[in-house]
């Protein structure tokens, strides 16, 4: 029988896990396009255009030591999933007078990017 179902589960396992991938690598294809400009993901390495972005899903707003706004240095908030995803869809509408100008109008691509953030840890 496992001669049979061993394959199998393998098979399924695989095609499971390449969705993830696929979202990671939409993801980080999407970073590199939209964000890396002013975003580093490098461990101490930091732009004068932008924070750096190691480590961000569920670290507290404005906590490296880039030159934030005031506007973001006052928000108070706690990058989770679904503060990320207000802040990309729209920066200057959850932090009026951030100055992130750019934000991402499309929702899947919103979850693609999160999810590649989250998986790029210290
Ligand atoms: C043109 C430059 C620029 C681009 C492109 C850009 N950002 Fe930003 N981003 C900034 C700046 C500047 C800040 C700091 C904003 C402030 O101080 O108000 C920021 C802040 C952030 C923060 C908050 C970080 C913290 O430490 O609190 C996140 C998260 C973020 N950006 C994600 C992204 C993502 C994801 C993309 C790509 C879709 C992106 N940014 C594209 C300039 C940019």
């Amino acid at each position: 029988m496992n001669r049979v179902f061993g394959p199998l589960l393998t098979l399924t396992l695989a095609v499971a896990g390449s969705a993830d991938a696929q979202e990671l690598d939409a993801g980080a294809r999407f970073f590199k396009q939209r964000c890396q400009a002013c975003h580093s993901l490098t461990p101490g390495k930091n732009s004068p255009a932008g924070p750096n972005l190691v480590g961000v899903v569920g670290r507290a707003s404005a906590a490296t030591d880039f030159k934030y706004s005031a506007a973001l240095k006052a928000s108070g908030l706690t990058w989770d999933v679904a503060t990320l995803d207000q802040f990309l869809a729209a920066p200057a509408k959850l932090v009026p007078g951030t100055r992130m100008a750019i934000g991402v109008p499309n929702g899947e691509q919103r979850k693609e990017i999160i999810a590649y953030l989250a998986s790029v840890t210290n």
